[in-house]
């Protein structure tokens, strides 16, 4: 049972040290990905229902189960983001995209879906993403997975497994969903109740159910690749000389279909052995969308990998953010008369930079408790103005490193930074 002041399930409190590796995994990645031309993008954390369910898909396990969606004060039907693309690509709308106009685009920022909590699944969790929008070529997939590579590189993760398909186009579905139902249809009374409903509602998805029976089942299904038509192979087969060509190492997957049902062509998924059993730390594709209102459908090359999933990989991989300190320097005054002393002394420290965090204690408690505090905060400075240091304008200052103690003049003391 949580108590009423714990984050709801599937939520959390982020404190430090925990957001010095938010705050450096973000600045890594406006780095890195500044250095391949895209730029940032802030979208609204909710939007109009209607821009996920129509490009997510209406049998996507996100839309029937996972997302939260309420009423506007207008009767309007909202949605918290569960993800990113769909929303980027209504901005890319909005903006509106000429022909043989392109757009790259990066966001961070929290999505919502009300999955079951664990360790690596959260209802609140974070993605950074990336959209290329606009380019139709197979060698943009090549560089957005190298990308995702190198990015990942940066950060200290090295050698994910990253593993692709390609899902074809659209008129190439319904000789593999036939191909599918083929397979599946004498096997179905073995399978799961998520795989039986899939079966008449998106049978690509029975290829990456995580029970055992289906899976096995699955391991013996037909490879999409090989039903897919002529245009569909080549586009995939420049993907992979793009990617060879880059240097990058991957596997294909023949039942990788990924949950969106937007995709067109390239799959992709990133896991790395150092994340747990929720070992995807990234996954994205090549994507097709309609928004509402318009009917000409934009098409782009993207991925998102969860935040947390990254630090939760660097972590187990002994990059842990340190904690730092709460104080630099603590000021300890004794007797009321000094607090003000005490803030002012503070105040000058800070405005020139020197004593790195500086706390002024404001409660006129005894010394003895003063110094427990300046202690706890792990201070290597303490500055004490008491009734004497006051009335002849100095400083006693102990260094908390090796116990000593000196008196300064109140006008000296930025000597001793
Ligand atoms: P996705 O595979 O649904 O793709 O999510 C991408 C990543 O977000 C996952 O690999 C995982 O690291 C993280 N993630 C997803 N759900 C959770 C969760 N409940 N808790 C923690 N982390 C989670 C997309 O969202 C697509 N929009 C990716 C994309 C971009 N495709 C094209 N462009």
């Amino acid at each position: 049972m949580s108590t009423a002041t714990e984050p709801l399930p599937g939520t959390s409190d982020i404190w430090e040290p925990e957001v010095f590796g938010w705050l450096n995994l973000e600045s890594i990645t406006s780095d890195v990905l500044g250095r391949y031309g895209y730029q940032e993008l802030r979208t609204p954390v909710f939007e109009r229902t209607e821009v996920f369910v129509r490009n997510l898909g209406n049998e996507t396990d996100v839309v029937q189960k996972e997302m939260y969606t309420f009423d506007d004060r207008g009767g309007r039907s909202l949605t918290l983001r569960p993800e990113g693309t769909a929303g980027v690509m209504r901005a890319v709308a909005n903006l509106g995209l000429g022909p043989g106009e392109e757009c790259r685009v990066f966001y961070m920022g929290p999505m919502f879906r009300g999955e079951r909590p664990s360790a690596g699944r959260k209802r609140q969790f974070h993605q950074i993403g990336v959209e290329a929008v606009g380019c139709n070529s197979p060698w943009m997939d090549a560089e957005v997975i190298a990308m995702l590579v190198h990015y990942l590189e940066e950060l200290g993760i090295t050698n994910p497994r990253v593993q692709i398909n390609s899902r074809g186009l659209p008129e190439d579905r319904p000789a593999v969903a036939q191909a599918l139902k083929d397979y599946f249809q004498p096997h179905l009374h073995e399978m799961c109740d998520d795989c039986r409903r899939r079966f008449e509602t998106n049978v690509w998805r029975m290829l990456d159910c995580k029970q055992e029976t289906c899976h096995n089942l699955a391991l013996g299904a037909p490879q999409i690749a090989n039903l897919l038509g002529e245009e569909s192979k080549g586009f995939f087969k420049r993907v992979c000389d793009g990617l060879d060509r880059l240097g990058i190492k991957y596997e294909i997957n023949p039942r990788l279909v990924r949950g969106l049902d937007y995709y067109v062509h390239t799959v992709f998924e990133i896991t790395h052995p150092a994340l747990g059993s929720e070992d995807a730390i990234a996954g994205g594709g090549r994507y097709r969308m309609t928004m509402p209102g318009t009917n000409t459908p934009i098409e782009g090359i993207g991925f998102a990998a969860g935040i947390e999933r990254l630090l939760m990989t660097r972590a187990g991989l002994g990059m842990a953010p340190q904690a730092r300190a709460a104080a630099d320097t603590f000021i300890i005054a004794a007797g009321e008369a000094a607090i003000p002393a005490g803030l002012q002394l503070a105040g000058e420290l800070r405005h020139s930079g020197l004593g790195g965090r500086v706390l002024a204690d404001v409660t006129g408690r005894s010394m003895k408790a003063q110094f427990r505090s300046a202690n706890k905060s792990g201070a290597q400075k303490v500055l004490i103005i008491g009734e004497s240091e006051l009335a002849d304008g100095t400083v006693a200052v102990k260094d908390m490193t090796d116990g000593t103690q000196k008196t300064v003049k109140r006008d000296e003391i930025k000597g001793i930074f």
